[in-house]
């Protein structure tokens, strides 16, 4: 695990695109992608650069259990305005948040990550610790699941609705097997709430109870994060 310190969110996107331009140099076709704050400034230095993203595949993390892509707080939604809309990819897949059978869904998105092993996989990470939306003691053998958000989440999200009852209490996310099956991964960590998070990723016990411990087994993972992100880390 590669550990690069970043003055800001800027920075850390700037990093982060340079490795991007060297996976698709290496001829990576498929990307893994995050919503939440931290890849923003990533996908705003992905629109203003010349990369052209015509020939590629985007499978998203995850998505939120009983919104449509035409509600403002879908992840369907935040990607088509952070990055798609202006960044057309030749196609980009995320779980349908109000698919009929959900349990049929959970398959298809399997089958999706089946036909398009990622490259390069962009991560954030919850203050608990979790990437896409496997919580503490989701098996590192699952794959894609129906989760239930813990509170600690749903109060964390509460942040970008209106009020905390708007928060969906359940989403799609594809497992920790499926994010260790990418070949390379990004994690952006920004800010002192993700600190005691990045301590245990980094130096931590490898345990289900935090699920970004999982990463210390995979053998091509780069943490971006600032110096509040970093103050737990030990010397
Ligand atoms: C959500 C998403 C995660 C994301 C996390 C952190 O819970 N499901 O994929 O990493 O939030 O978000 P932020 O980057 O806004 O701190």
């Amino acid at each position: 695990m590669k550990v690069i310190r970043v003055e800001n969110q800027v920075e850390g996107a700037k990093v982060a695109l340079e490795l991007l331009k060297e996976k698709l140099a290496q001829g990576a076709k498929t990307l893994g992608l995050a919503t939440g704050s931290s890849p923003i400034e990533f996908y705003k230095q992905i629109i203003a650069s010349d990369l052209d993203f015509s020939e590629l595949t985007s499978v998203n993390l995850d998505e939120y259990v009983g919104l449509s892509e035409d509600n403002p707080q879908s992840y369907r939604y935040f990607m088509n305005e952070q990055l798609f809309h202006k960044k057309p990819f030749k196609e980009s897949f995320l779980p349908n948040g109000v698919a009929e059978d959900a349990e049929a869904e959970v398959e298809r998105y399997n089958q999706v990550l089946a036909d398009h092993p990622i490259d390069l996989q962009i991560l954030g990470i919850g203050i608990n610790g979790h990437i896409g939306f496997n919580e503490p003691g989701t098996s590192f053998d699952s794959t894609v699941h129906i989760v239930d958000l813990e509170q600690s989440t749903i109060e964390a999200n509460a942040r970008f609705f209106d009020k905390i009852e708007d928060v969906p209490t359940q989403a799609f996310s594809m497992g920790i097997r499926n994010i260790l099956d990418a070949k390379s991964i990004i994690l952006f960590a920004y800010g002192a709430s993700k600190a005691q998070a990045i301590a245990g990723t980094v130096q931590g016990e490898v345990t289900e109870s935090l699920p970004a411990s999982a990463l210390q087994r995979h053998e091509d993972v780069v943490i971006i994060a600032d110096k509040e992100a970093l103050s737990l880390l030990d010397a």
